[in-house]
């Protein structure tokens, strides 16, 4: 009796129990495929867009500092840019007994120390990188001036510009310590870009401090 009824109440509405069961596992099926093509599209957008921390920042060239200048900081790209050039020595970049070649170019280099990840300041004072956590130094470029860190600063990709972004140079790794080299910047060079998701660990070259025999 009651299923003569439930009979009569779907036959009432139009749409017999097989049909309702169809529309049923097509509308599961739409909404599985929905799902999908949304994963898809999510996994194919840049994770990391421009300007943003782990992609590219673009910066025009004129706001590098001048040789052996004070670093110039990039907050949102966690970031310090220096141009560095032994040929012309200061207090800040010289070269040191260990360092045949000269070192001249463009490095932009991670804010965060190399010893347990404190974020290091530039202090003025003293013309070098110092960590407030447990007193690792570093120079211009990153090396170390004294421990504890175990490493020089880790340094990310740079690229020289023109202005239509077509690519003039390209940093390339030291072939013994697979370090960013810096780079030496092409005369039509008007932009920088500047990697942050290519980053690169520092070398663990003996420390500056060594040749002077000021270390603690
Ligand atoms: S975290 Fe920088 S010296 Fe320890």
């Amino acid at each position: 009796m009651a299923r003569a009824t439930a009979s009569v109440a779907a036959g009432s509405s139009g749409v017999t129990r097989r049909e309702f069961l169809y529309y049923i596992w097509g509308a599961s099926i739409a909404l599985f495929t929905a799902q999908s093509a949304g994963f898809l599209v999510w996994f194919l957008i840049p994770r990391f867009r421009e300007g943003e921390f782990g992609g590219k920042f673009i910066l025009p060239v004129t706001d590098l500092p001048e040789p052996n200048g004070e670093p110039r900081d990039n907050p949102a790209g966690r970031f310090w840019l220096v141009n560095l050039d032994t040929t012309q020595p200061n207090l800040r970049m010289f070269q040191a007994q260990d360092e045949p070649e000269p070192i001249q170019g463009v490095a932009a280099i991670y804010k965060v120390c190399t010893h347990l990840g404190c974020i290091y300041s530039w202090t003025p004072a003293n013309e070098r990188f110092e960590c407030p956590c447990h007193g690792s130094k570093y120079r211009l470029d990153g090396r170390r001036i004294e421990a504890p860190a175990p490493r020089a600063l880790d340094r990310f990709k740079v690229e020289a510009l023109d202005a239509d972004r077509n690519v003039l140079a390209v940093s390339s790794e030291d072939p013994r310590t697979g370090v960013f080299l810096p780079l030496a910047l092409p005369p039509n060079t008007t932009l920088l870009s500047i990697d942050t998701g290519k980053r690169n660990l520092g070398s663990s070259e003996p420390l500056l401090c060594s040749f002077t025999g000021t270390c603690p």
